[in-house]
């Protein structure tokens, strides 16, 4: 069973009191604590370019994590975003870090397992960077992704695929023993999104691009929170060190996709 930290809220906040109060914290100054993804606020923003977000739009953020993502839309974006988690600490957290971040207004988070989501409201877009590796049958996950969506809904994915049936060693940020894993393949995926009830508009391996960032994220010395996502999650560091040695291998691979909502 993976996700089962527990106190992530109180040491984010410590983090934060550690910062001068009136000093503004943004998405970059945060983004290897709060971005639970390959390519930190760099792969949230090019989910942004393709969802084209206008005032009054709302965005929901399926799997939303520490809400780093929701966080990089409110502040990149005119829209307003909920995040869902199934995860309750991640939700204290991502409530947090929103409200010390000042993005409250413009962002909320909701613990809630989509499967289960009473839809209240038809949202525009939706996002999910990193969930699906969790979940089995992925055409009901995404077709309860489409349920809340509107007719002219837009779905921004970016998720990690075996790139030929491999598995990864473990453990890895999604899963400490693979038990709770589910990995397929990005042609198996693609067609679980399409069954679930949205038409492909892009479809691109961005793997060589996430390598790169990880290299570059290496050698960056920008100034950051004294916490880093490793250092949140159960046996951190060997799960992040795993899933860059598996994607520099080629055993996986991260996968960025476009959709938008089928129609009936
Ligand atoms: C690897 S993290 C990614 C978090 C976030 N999307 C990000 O990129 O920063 C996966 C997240 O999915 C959540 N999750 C897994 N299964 C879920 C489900 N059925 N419903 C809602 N959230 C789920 C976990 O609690 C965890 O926060």
């Amino acid at each position: 069973m993976t996700y089962t930290e527990r106190n992530v809220a109180g040491q984010v906040a410590t983090t934060l009191d550690a910062i001068d109060a009136g000093t503004p914290v943004t998405t970059e100054h945060t983004g290897l604590l709060d971005q639970y993804h390959a390519g930190g606020v760099g792969a949230v923003d090019k989910l942004i370019t393709w969802l084209a977000l206008s005032p009054g739009d709302t965005v929901i953020d399926v799997g939303s994590g520490f809400g780093g993502p929701a966080r990089r839309i409110a502040e990149q974006t005119p829209a307003t975003v909920v995040g869902i988690d199934i995860t309750p600490a991640y939700v204290d957290a991502a409530k947090t870090l929103t409200t010390r971040m000042g993005f409250a207004d413009r962002v909320e988070f909701r613990h809630a397992d989509i499967m289960d989501m009473p839809v209240d409201q038809p949202y525009d877009a939706a996002v999910t960077m990193h969930v699906q590796m969790n979940v089995e049958d992925k055409p009901a996950w995404f077709a309860a992704i489409a349920a809340v969506l509107a007719p002219t809904g837009r779905l921004a994915v970016w998720e990690v695929c075996t790139t030929d049936g491999r598995q990864p060693p473990w453990p890895m940020p999604w899963s400490l023993d693979g038990s709770d894993s589910f990995l397929c393949t990005p042609a198996d995926l693609k067609q679980a999104i399409t069954s679930g009830g949205f038409d492909v508009v892009e479809w691109e391996d961005e793997t060589a691009w996430v390598n790169a960032w990880s290299a570059a994220t290496l050698d960056d010395d920008a100034p950051r929170p004294g916490l880093i996502l490793p250092m949140l999650l159960d046996d951190g560091l060997t799960r992040v060190v795993n899933f860059a040695d598996a994607l520099r291998d080629g055993t996986l691979t991260v996968m960025r996709g476009a959709f938008t909502k089928a129609a009936p």
